[in-house]
């Protein structure tokens, strides 16, 4: 992966191959929230190659002119870095809008003359990165008609590369149909099916933690590790994403790929190289050994929630019921916990415990690997009669850091113990970068590196564990929804979850 590579080199990375990137769904929200400024801190960071242009491609019927005036005023409100006129204008004047109902021939028609005047204006070199920004039911569409414009095919060393929203699919059936319908146009390797946790800084970190570092290796399974939990936290409702969240619920819209991810590359075997496919062989590898769940583990082992009216911050919020687009009976989950189990010689007997969930008291991605108590308890006597065990607490965000706790005796002239923590932050040591966590993405996919994205069978296998939880839930509706209020940690089955193994869930300050 190139990434690994970069942080050890002085010079840092070059700027991407010539490209154009393709927008599709460019009046939406992702291009203004996240993909215009990403590429503007890709600019700012020398990362964008000079022979460069962006088309965006929407529904609206407005001209690149109408187009440019506005991002060029949504820039403002979505930047991550202070905007410089010079810069900002270099980008704008690359922007071009084509517009059009992206479910007929038409605008790929009007594509091809505005791709091969980019092409000779920006020196791109007829290299395409389309991207695919829009409602899921479309991808296969899109892809079928950039295949019948003769946009998706590869000759004379020009590629043309397809990145994928999530979600990709519903269940496993649909995940499968898509992947089957895409790939009668594309080739896997011209498929960047992007999940956006893998671009943040402290994920890709993961790797890098547990493999260059001697120390953590040989205790990273079943013999020092008792369990690993991992929070999305998130102190948002739905906002205005009623419509789509109605359908997808929390296990569809943050198991299914974020955290599935974060659980992979938490346990996965060591790969052979930072290549791609080795990476990702690892990664399905993992996957593939998380057990499946009977219907009785689903219902001893899944807990779902919904919340209620709360408070966060001291301000009240509605209940998800009542949020726009929203059913006023819904059973869409907004919280899940799960207990999941990964039947390999590295994790058996070593359950993961996994819960996200929106309008939580705290807004916090964290993994947090606990270890084995001491195996002789020789202070007992102590005022503290328990020793702590040692956790170690990756914080994917906000505050991204690792910190390691372990046992300290108390100064004075009794023996007790407390819990201290050595703590790495990671703005302490390289400063804070301006991102919206699509840089990296979008770089990767310039270059062609694959390797944080999710291949074919890693989408399905993640599906085939899932698919059987969501088809029962479907089968009996929750009864007591909504079932937590906003402003807490989910429903009090979730702690039970844990704590009938003796374990707690870590509080989050
Ligand atoms: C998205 C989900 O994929 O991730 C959202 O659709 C969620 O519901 C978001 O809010 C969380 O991303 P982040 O980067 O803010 O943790």
């Amino acid at each position: 992966m190139a990434l690994v590579t970069h942080a050890s080199t002085e010079s840092g990375p070059p700027p991407a191959v010539p490209c154009i990137l393709v927008v599709f769904g460019a009046t939406g929200d992702l291009t203004k929230r996240k993909l215009i400024p990403a590429l503007y801190n890709l600019l700012k960071g020398g990362l964008l190659p000079k022979e460069f242009a962006v088309i965006g491609l929407g529904t609206t019927d407005i001209d690149t002119d109408e187009f440019r005036r506005r991002i060029s005023t949504e820039i403002s409100a979505f930047a991550t870095a202070p905007l410089e006129p010079e810069a900002w204008n270099w980008l704008a004047e690359r922007i071009y809008y084509v517009p059009g109902d992206f479910t007929t021939s038409a605008p790929y028609e009007r594509l091809q003359p505005v791709l091969a005047e980019a092409d000779r204006k920006h020196g791109t070199q007829g290299n395409y990165l389309f991207y695919l920004a829009t409602i899921p039911k479309l991808f296969c569409k899109i892809v079928e008609l950039l295949g019948a414009a003769n946009l998706t095919q590869q000759e004379n060393g020009r590629w043309r590369r397809v990145i994928v929203e999530k979600p990709f699919g519903s269940d496993l059936n649909s995940a499968r149909a898509l992947n089957r319908d895409i790939r009668k146009i594309l080739d896997e390797n011209q498929i960047y099916r992007i999940d956006h946790y893998l671009g943040k800084e402290t994920v890709q970190n993961l790797l890098v933690f547990r493999f260059s570092n001697g120390i953590f290796e040989p205790i990273w399974n079943r013999r020092y590790i008792d369990h690993v939990q991992i929070t999305v936290a998130e102190t948002v409702g739905v906002e205005e994403r009623g419509r789509y969240y109605e359908e997808a619920g929390a296990l569809r819209d943050m198991v299914a790929n974020h955290i599935f991810q974060l659980i992979a590359l938490t346990a996965m075997e060591p790969p052979g190289s930072f290549d791609a496919d080795a990476v990702r062989d690892e990664k399905v590898k993992l996957l593939r050994a998380i057990q499946p769940m009977t219907p009785e583990d689903i219902l001893s082992r899944s807990i779902r929630g919904q919340y209620g009216a709360g408070l966060i911050d001291g301000q009240s919020v509605r209940g998800y019921r009542l949020e726009p687009k929203v059913s006023e009976n819904s059973s869409t989950e907004t919280f899940i916990a799960l207990k999941v189990a990964i039947d390999n010689w590295r994790w058996a007997e070593v359950p993961f415990y996994i819960r996200t969930g929106k309008r939580m008291p705290r807004h916090a991605t964290e993994i947090t690997v606990q270890f084995k108590r001491a195996p002789f308890q020789l202070f007992r006597r102590t005022e503290v009669d328990r020793l702590h065990s040692n956790q170690l607490v990756i914080r994917i965000q906000p505050d991204e850091g690792i910190s390691l706790e372990f046992g300290a005796k108390i100064p004075g002239s009794s023996l007790r113990i407390g819990t201290v923590a050595m703590d790495f932050e990671y703005t302490k040591y390289f400063g804070n970068k301006p991102s919206t966590g699509y840089e990296t993405m979008l770089y990767e996919a310039m270059q062609g590196d694959l390797t944080l994205f999710n291949r074919f069978d890693g989408v399905e296998t993640s599906w085939a564990m899932l698919t059987p939880i969501l088809d029962l839930w479907k089968a009996l509706p929750p009864r007591s929804f909504p079932n937590y209020p906003a402003g807490t940690w989910g429903p009090p089955e979730s702690q039970a979850l844990i704590e009938r193994d003796g374990r707690h869930w870590r509080i989050i300050k």
